[in-house]
């Protein structure tokens, strides 16, 4: 099926039949040539790689010609040829060109070519039109399809858990409130505390810090679900690893202790990362040459290694005994940051480390309690570059322990009711965790600031786009 009048790019170049007459239209990179012929890179989006289109200048109207620069938006007709050129299989001999939109060379910002990332930032709205973020959007897309793949390959259901919620369910406090009221005057009760009662939802309401607690719903239901949506974090930490709006991959399984929660994330990372290393290759080749030659064996050594398992107390150890100075000292109940984590992953091991069995003190609430009253059933996937790029857990299934742990947190009945009658109606053990998706794509691509690998980052102080 043709759709837009023309084919897409990425097909010309692999056409083999060769001679026909072709429709190409996309967004001109760059321009070069002399007074009798001209030749203009192409490029729509579908690929890296542009298409050249070669212009016999005596054929056209040399207004339009002038017209044709980075930027531009054209329609080009022509006859589909191999290239004589280096770089390319095939390239257009022009006969029509159409000018959809001209770009002024005097205020384009993509004007030039090796722009700062941190300038690409300001211009979030151009900066899909580069080379280095059409190729990180294509590896986004790629790793949205492939979560979906993998699951529905293992029989989980799709559960979309949802963004307005009045609970917290990491506990940590760092919700964005959503509310209807005029926030100049809000009504207030008799104590001159703001009456939620009078609100759109009749209850304090906040953007979701994670799908989990309503995914464990489903799973006590469909046994194995998972979610994938955006989540919120009002967390002012301004890190190249932190966003305020992230989305996050979230699979719940009834019947699972914390060893198959930890051979899921393990398959499904390796998963992603094969799926990436196949279907990406132009993408992460062309992100490897730009910004990190060590990418793709640092993706096939992870695909081709066993991840280290190792209990948090052994690392601590590890890191007590290594010497290092770290920013934060190291003892027994720290909760680890990324020097201590990239510590182990990259200096230590040289591998992907999952580390279990945390202190309690610096986990959820819901995470199930290990007998030596310490520790939980807690799982970080530890990954090179990164640092933390999963967090999971075996979950506590005894009603009778969770109320306890419950009351010990300050978290009212009241507010969990609904949580606790999974534990009150057939309880059963269960695990699941959550996967960033920027973190992944952070890894997948190389790119090394989290604002990078997501079309329109939500950070402290912009939300410009
Ligand atoms: O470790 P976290 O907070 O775990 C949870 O939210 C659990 N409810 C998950 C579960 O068990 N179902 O977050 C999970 C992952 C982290 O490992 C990290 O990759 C990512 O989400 N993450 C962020 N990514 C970008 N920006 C932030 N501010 C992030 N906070 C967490
Ligand atoms: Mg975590």
């Amino acid at each position: 099926m043709l759709r837009g009048g023309r084919t897409k790019i990425a097909t010309l170049l692999g056409a083999k039949e060769l001679g026909r007459e072709v429709v190409a239209k996309g967004w001109v990179r760059t321009k070069r040539g002399n007074k009798n012929i001209a030749f203009v890179a192409l490029n729509d989006g579908s690929t890296i790689h542009n298409i050249q289109v070669v212009v016999d200048v005596a054929q056209f109207d040399e207004e339009l010609l002038r017209s044709v620069t980075t930027g531009a938006c054209l329609k080009v007709t022509g006859t589909l040829v191999e290239s004589l050129g280096s770089g390319q299989p095939v390239e257009i001999q022009a006969t029509a060109i159409e000018l959809y939109g001209t770009a002024d060379p005097e205020t384009y910002p993509l004007q030039k070519k090796g722009h700062s990332l941190e300038f690409l930032r300001e211009i979030a709205h151009l900066r899909p039109r580069t080379n280095t973020f059409g190729a990180v959007l294509r590896v986004r897309h790629a790793m949205a399809f492939a979560i979906h793949n993998y699951f529905n390959e293992h029989g989980f259901v799709y559960l979309h858990t949802p963004i307005i919620t009045g609970s917290d369910a990491e506990g940590a406090g760092q919700m964005f409130s959503v509310t209807t009221f005029d926030i100049e005057a809000p009504p207030r009760d008799e104590q001159g505390q703001i009456d939620f009662t009078k609100d759109f939802f009749g209850k304090h309401c906040n953007l979701t810090v994670s799908g989990q607690l309503e995914g464990e719903l489903g799973a006590m239901a469909l046994s194995e679900i998972y979610t994938f949506g955006p989540t919120f974090r009002a967390e002012n930490s301004n890190t190249p690893r932190h966003l305020a709006e992230f989305w996050m991959i979230e699979p719940e399984m009834a019947f699972c202790e914390i060893e198959d929660n930890m051979n899921l994330a393990e398959d499904f990372l390796k998963y992603l990362i094969t799926y990436a290393l196949t279907h990406c290759r132009d993408d992460l080749e062309f992100l490897a040459k730009m910004y990190d030659e060590e990418l793709i064996p640092r993706l096939q050594f992870v695909v081709g290694n066993d991840f280290v398992r190792l209990d948090y107390a052994e690392g601590i150890e590890i890191l007590m005994a290594s010497g290092q100075k770290f920013e934060f000292p190291v003892s027994w109940g720290l909760d680890l940051q990324s020097e201590h984590e990239r510590y182990l992953v990259e200096k230590h091991f040289r591998k992907p480390v999952i580390l279990t069995n945390y202190p309690r003190e610096i986990k959820a609430f819901y995470m199930k309690q290990n007998d030596d009253g310490k520790t939980v059933r807690a799982m970080d996937v530890l990954f090179p570059k990164i640092g933390e790029i999963i967090g999971g857990s075996q979950r506590e299934e005894s009603l009778e322990k969770l109320t306890a742990r419950c009351a010990e947190l300050g978290i009212p009945e009241k507010d969990v009711w609904w949580y606790l009658d999974t534990r009150r109606f057939g309880t059963a053990p269960h695990s699941g965790f959550g996967l960033g998706f920027e973190r992944l794509l952070l890894f997948v691509t190389g790119m090394a600031n989290i604002r990078d690998v997501i079309p329109f980052p939500r950070t402290p102080k912009n939300a410009e786009f």
